[in-house]
């Protein structure tokens, strides 16, 4: 791998309090019951993907908001923010710091982010103000304005390449950011997909625009299906309408809706994979939108491309098949010493998330008890 995170060590983020990671392998398998924090150390390790940046943290911190199909409304920039801080709020502190291990050359750094500070209450100035009224230009009555509001006032401490740097930060609900924009590159190459992911639909489009990347997806896509030779959006001549087809050495030119909803999902992951060569890819959910038929050739597929591709793995699932089939990648009676893969288990107690590390051999060897541990 060009470079991939090592160790990990979590304080006070979302519910948890302390967690600590070590033996990062090339696949990471987060498991655990629902509502362990999961989600929380996958948003960790992408807070590390740009430590300075204050517009990563906000993104991190609104990625829940892009499942609008269960809820409605979209809570501010702010109110996000301070949900990444411990509840109930006390002081507000989080500490992220990962150990990163390049290959090439053969090297170690370390990656931290910390913000701390305090909750104060702000004057509002004209430059609030214009945003007030930028927010609320498509209302007929604009809100009469507080003169003091509630605001973080901290800093934002980050190490990278051994250099340290210090930023002033005041944020509150009229402070002119949103997390919005988006910048391609981080500090580290990293990809969230999230569980709702699946639903876009315009993977072939963006994968045909331009020849050298389908060129690359074409290549991942072989992994799974070695005779998949060219993917084509064609214009259906009765409804003018684009149709996304998949050119097969056995099968012909067909419509990627014959081929079930594995393809989908394969060409989503060709898409990311793509995305983060040398990088680090999060999935979040893995089972999600995949039929359990499937899931052997697909993380079959997942496993080796990201090989390839030097790719580092986080994945979560509470998905005990999907587990299974993640496991049995590896095949431990022919592999002596290698193991690619390491299985952190979250438990939530009352008063903290615990984690425990094992390697895939250990678990695999124990998998009776882990299916005891991974279902309560
Ligand atoms: N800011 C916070 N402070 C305390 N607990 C939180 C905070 N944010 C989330 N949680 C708790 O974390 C859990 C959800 O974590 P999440 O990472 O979504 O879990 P999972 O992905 O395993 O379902 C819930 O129990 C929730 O109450
Ligand atoms: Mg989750």
């Amino acid at each position: 791998m060009a470079i991939y995170i090592q160790k990990l060590y979590v304080q006070s983020f979302r519910g948890i309090r302390e967690l600590r990671a070590e033996h990062l392998n090339h696949i990471n398998l987060i498991v655990g019951d629902n509502n362990c924090g999961k989600t929380s150390v996958l948003e960790a390790v992408l807070l590390l993907r740009d430590p300075s940046d204050f517009s990563n943290i906000l993104r991190v911190a609104r990625l829940r908001d892009q499942d609008r199909s269960l809820f409605a409304g979209q809570v501010s920039a702010y109110e996000s923010f301070c949900n990444l801080f411990s509840q109930p709020p006390k002081e507000p502190l989080i500490h992220l710091s990962a150990l990163l291990r390049t290959h090439w050359p053969n090297s170690e750094e370390k990656a931290e982010c910390t913000i701390s500070g305090e909750w104060t209450r702000v004057l509002l100035d004209s430059s609030d103000m214009l945003q007030l009224n930028r927010n609320f230009l498509s209302h007929k009555s604009m809100p009469e304005l507080p003169p003091e509001v509630e605001s973080f006032d901290g800093v934002l401490t980050s190490v990278m390449d051994g250099i340290q740097k210090n930023e002033h930060i005041v944020f509150h609900e009229y402070s002119d950011i949103t997390g919005r924009r988006v910048k391609r590159y981080g500090y580290l190459n990293m990809l969230y997909l999230s569980p709702v992911e699946h639903m876009k639909s315009t993977i072939i489009n963006r994968i045909v625009r331009d020849a050298d990347y389908k060129d690359i997806c074409l290549r991942i896509l072989q992994v799974f299906d070695p005779d998949i030779a060219d993917l084509l959006i064609l214009k259906n001549e009765r409804t003018n309408r684009p149709v996304e087809y998949i050119r097969h050495n056995r099968l012909g030119t067909m419509p990627v809706s014959t081929y079930g909803d594995g393809i989908r999902r394969v060409l989503m992951l060709a898409n990311a994979i793509a995305q983060t060569a040398g990088g680090i890819l999060l999935i979040d959910e893995v089972e999600t939108a995949i039929h359990a038929q499937y899931f052997y050739s697909i993380f079959q597929f997942l496993v080796k491309a990201c090989k390839q591709f030097d790719i580092q793995l986080f994945i979560t699932t509470h998905n005990i098949e999907a587990f299974d089939s993640l496991l049995s990648t590896q095949d431990y009676d022919q592999q002596q010493d290698q193991d690619d893969i390491t299985v952190l288990t979250l438990k939530k107690t009352q008063k903290q998330t615990l984690i425990r590390n094992m390697s895939g051999r250990e678990v695999s060897q124990n998998r009776e008890a882990f299916d005891f541990e991974v279902r309560i």
